[in-house]
């Protein structure tokens, strides 16, 4: 499949390499040109694209940049992207701690959907509810007892189809979040946001999520994480997110 991947960091990165291993045409792009990204492109067997080059005739689009970023693409970026190519969305939002305030978001839109809104096109939300190092490290082959999930939510079935497949092939259950309005329910600081959950686990979160809920304690995170100190591992960090909201 030929995958254009934006953004070439902790996700986008760490999707791109593993991609390209799986034997993918890949070509990744961040905002600096295609120069900027040779090196990490030769080192895993891509191509370096600026974004315009990243998203022509490519199969599946991964963008995987800063929220805030989202907003700055060029407008016209997705304009000769056939609307059956799946655009997957991986953005999070931390206002106060990462991100500036977005009012839209603040007031309580979807998050995905003001990505969408923002691009012009319809968005597959998956990769934003695993952490990076579970992303890099913690992916297993289909069928391994305890394999972690990956929520994908959106509304194009085929599209949704696809890049469950594509969560598979880089190790992880993908679990259908529903259409794109309900993806809510895996945004940060939500039950199964970013707690190593299996598939049946994270199912069960998903139905646990309460609308509304889950921005006040996102914005608690700064300081629990100070309490966690300097030295919090993985599992700390794991087990920090699944105490927001215990399970029965
Ligand atoms: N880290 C996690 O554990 C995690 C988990 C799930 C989801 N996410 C979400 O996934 C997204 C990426 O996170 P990350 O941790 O991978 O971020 P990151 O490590 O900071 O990487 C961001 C990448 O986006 C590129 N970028 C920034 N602005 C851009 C623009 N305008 N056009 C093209 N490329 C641009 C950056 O390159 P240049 O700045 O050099 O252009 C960089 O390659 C974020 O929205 C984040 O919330 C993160």
């Amino acid at each position: 499949m030929k995958i254009g991947i934006i953004g070439i960091g902790n996700i986008g990165g760490t999707l791109a390499r593993k991609l390209a291993a799986a034997g993918h045409e890949v070509r990744v792009a961040n905002s600096k040109g295609a120069e900027a990204v040779r090196p990490f492109a030769e080192e895993i067997g891509a191509t370096a694209a600026d974004t315009r080059a990243a998203v022509s005739g490519a199969d599946l689009v991964i963008m995987s940049i800063p929220l805030p970023a989202i907003a700055k693409l060029p407008r016209d970026l997705f304009q000769d992207v056939p609307a059956g190519v799946p655009v997957v969305d991986t953005a999070n939002y931390y206002p106060g701690m990462r991100d500036p305030q977005i009012a839209e978001l603040d007031a309580g839109e979807v998050e995905s959907v003001w990505v969408s809104r923002q691009l012009g096109r319809p968005v597959i939300k998956a990769f934003n509810n695993i952490l990076a190092r579970s992303l890099t490290q913690l992916g297993q082959p289909e069928g391994t007892q305890g394999r972690l999930a990956v929520a994908v939510a959106g509304d194009d079935a085929a599209a949704k189809q696809l890049v469950m497949g594509i969560v598979n092939e880089v190790g992880f259950d993908p679990v259908d979040g529903g259409p794109l309005t309900e993806s809510w329910r895996q945004q940060p600081s939500t039950p199964g946001y970013c707690c190593d959950y299996d598939a049946a686990t994270m199912r069960k979160a998903l139905v646990a999520a309460v609308k509304g809920e889950a921005p006040a304690k996102r914005d608690q995170l700064l300081e629990k994480m100070g309490a966690l100190g300097p030295n919090a591992t993985h599992a700390d960090i794991v087990a920090m997110n699944r105490s927001l909201n215990p399970l029965a």
